[in-house]
């Protein structure tokens, strides 16, 4: 039985980590931790595990892996910490606030010869797994170009905060751009099975303010156009100022029809083809911020994956040199935004 900590017992951990570790029978959680006194107290008091007074006690107290669940700017610290201790990591995303601490943090794993995915759970929803299906069978010929978003109303009502971290450059880096950019980004390039290498972004606050009513550190929304290592050009769109329903579709145009992802109340797939003919599937939808925080609730697929891969010793599927190419992505789109001309990617 794999024995599991976590580190930051906020939301994320409230309605994803812990219930899917506490559902999957292979392992165990046996410690938490967060900077907050009493918060760990509290999951060791659902879940079971003992709640920790440092980082460097949990780690020593001989878990297998953590989730790293902490607020973005000590992803990177937190997870070298662990990495060195000779202990597996699941980190939540983005992966780290630079690039060089994305690079420390995949020298750490290499090093170490410990496992490192990052939480990229939009690989795992159903209907992008039947879609990359399909596109690799060749349902819609060759893609040439795609629209994707992800859209919400911003993350106050997650975290029921309106002045929470995730307005702060110093703890968040970013805001839409690397909370919900990063998650199209990745998907984009599992989805394409190719890499983004030309980014060319507008970045701005648009229309969040803090409670004083001055604009907010970060971004609340984003537009990139990006390009392929095989010429595939397409637009991401991600916003915090969607004061509506949520919106969270993928579209791909290939040669021969569409697949359109999460763009239907119904069908979460529907695939249209040149001739006409068009295939509906209902498969998942995926779950909101509004119902994650309302109590609602499905398996994201990133925990059970993780802990398959450490039971049969397999890499994991988003390991951290798979994931730091979107966030080189992300990192080329802020500097593209902010020096108004298109940048081009280095993808190592
Ligand atoms: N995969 C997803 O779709 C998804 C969704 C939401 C959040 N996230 C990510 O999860 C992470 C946590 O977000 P959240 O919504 O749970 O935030 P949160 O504020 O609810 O929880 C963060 C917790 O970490 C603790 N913490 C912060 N810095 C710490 C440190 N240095 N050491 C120990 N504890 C620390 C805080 O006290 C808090 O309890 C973020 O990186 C966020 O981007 C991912």
């Amino acid at each position: 039985m794999l024995k599991i900590g976590i580190i930051g017992c906020g939301k994320i951990t409230e309605v994803r980590h812990a219930p899917e570790y506490a559902d999957n029978p292979n392992c165990e959680l046996v410690a938490f931790f967060d900077e907050i006194p009493g918060r760990a107290e509290g999951y060791a008091n659902k879940y079971g595990g003992k709640a920790y007074e440092s980082i460097e006690e949990l780690l020593k107290s001989g878990v297998d892996a953590v989730s790293v669940c902490v607020a973005n700017v000590a992803h990177a610290s937190i997870s070298i910490q662990a990495l060195e201790a000779g202990v597996h990591v699941l980190c939540e995303k983005p992966m780290a606030t630079t690039l060089a601490d994305c690079e420390a943090m995949v020298a750490a794993a290499e090093k170490s010869g410990k496992f490192l995915m990052i939480g990229q759970n939009q690989r795992f929803a159903r209907a992008h797994v039947k879609a990359r299906e399909l596109i690799v069978t060749g349902e819609i010929g060759d893609i040439r170009t795609f629209r994707t978003t992800f859209g919400h109303p911003g993350p106050e009502g997650w975290t029921g905060s309106a002045n929470s971290w995730f307005f702060d450059k110093k703890r968040a880096a970013f805001g839409a751009m690397a909370d919900l950019g990063v998650h199209k980004t990745d998907l984009l390039h599992f989805l394409l099975g190719d890499v983004i290498t030309e980014v060319t972004a507008q970045i701005a606050t648009l229309d969040k303010k803090y409670p004083d009513n001055t604009p907010v550190d970060v971004d609340d929304n984003a537009y990139c156009i990006y390009r392929t290592q095989n010429g595939i050009v397409g637009t991401m769109h991600v916003s915090w100022t969607f004061y509506g329903e949520e919106d969270n579709s993928t579209i791909l145009y290939g040669s021969e029809g569409v697949i359109r992802c999460y763009n239907d109340p119904e069908y979460s797939l529907i695939v249209e083809k040149k001739n006409g003919d068009r295939i509906f599937y209902r498969l998942d939808q995926l779950t909101s911020n509004k119902e994650q925080t309302t109590g609602g609730r499905t398996n994201t697929g990133v925990i059970d994956t993780f802990v398959e891969s450490l039971r049969t010793n397999t890499p994991p599927a988003v390991s951290g040199s798979e994931a730091i190419k979107a966030m080189r992505a992300i990192f080329a789109a802020e500097e593209s935004a902010q020096t108004h001309r298109t940048i081009q990617v280095i993808q190592g």
